[in-house]
């Protein structure tokens, strides 16, 4: 099953789609991990996107075209894959199209997360995540059991995403009303959105997404 996550940052694509991963296999392509890495790895194309990354905006179409591009060919997403942060723009929506037919595949949903702008300011600012293994705290929402230390693995190392503050995440929002939102009515028209209200607790809404993905073929 080939799915898309759309929504704002901190709309919970990434938390939804690694829930999909554990309960159906699919890998998880999220263009924001792959830069992310790319950064890490120091490669040319990180270099292009740390900058324009860390003030929020996006990266060009032609670098996050080849490099989802160059994933889905890989054999692991044969089966189907979730695709979280991409398609940002009509553009990268046209360009998905065109690597999808040409390798005979489709579509099987869009699956758009609704979070109101509040709670979207609320879950990012004061998020941040483990250095070791990457599992996820917060601030006042979710603490390690023992002060410092992390639940999953004991590291002492936190980090926190360069894009998370406030002038980073007002700009992540403007980009998203004004790219990315078109993308809604785009797949309207194709047939293939569906909404789910992700104003509910993570479980709530994974609840709803396996419904839905019962109906979907
Ligand atoms: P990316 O990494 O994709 O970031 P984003 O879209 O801003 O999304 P986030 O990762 O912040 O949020 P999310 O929706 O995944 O929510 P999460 O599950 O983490 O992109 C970063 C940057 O890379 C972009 O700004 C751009 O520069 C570049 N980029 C990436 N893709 C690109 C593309 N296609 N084209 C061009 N540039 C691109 O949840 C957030 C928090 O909320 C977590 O703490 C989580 O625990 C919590 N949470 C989740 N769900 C719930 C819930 N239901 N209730 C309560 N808390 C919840």
């Amino acid at each position: 099953m080939n799915l898309i996550l759309l929504g704002p940052p901190g709309s919970g694509k990434g938390t939804q789609a690694r829930m999909l991963t554990e309960k159906h296999g699919l890998p998880q392509l999220s263009t924001g991990d792959m830069l992310r890495a790319a950064i890490s790895a120091g490669t040319p194309v990180g270099l292009r996107a740390k900058d324009i990354m860390a003030r929020g905006e996006l990266v060009s179409d032609d670098v996050v075209d080849a490099i989802v591009a160059d994933r889905i060919a890989k054999p692991d997403c044969a089966e189907g894959f979730v695709l979280d942060g991409y398609p940002r723009t009509l553009a990268q929506a046209d360009a998905l199209d065109r690597m999808l037919a040409k390798d005979g595949k489709r579509l099987n949903g869009v699956i758009e997360l609704r979070v109101d702008d509040e709670e979207l300011i609320r879950r990012i600012a004061g998020r941040y995540t483990c250095g070791k293994c990457g599992e996820g705290y917060h601030d006042t929402l979710k603490s390690p059991r023992v002060a410092g230390k992390c639940d999953k693995c004991g590291s002492t190392e936190f980090k926190r995403r360069p894009d998370d503050n406030a002038e980073a995440v007002r700009t992540r929002l403007m980009t998203y009303y004004r790219e990315t939102s078109p993308l809604i009515g785009f797949y309207h028209k194709s047939g293939n959105r569906h909404v789910l209200d992700g104003m509910l607790p993570i479980d709530a809404v994974s609840l709803g997404l396996e419904a839905l993905l019962a109906h979907l073929n």
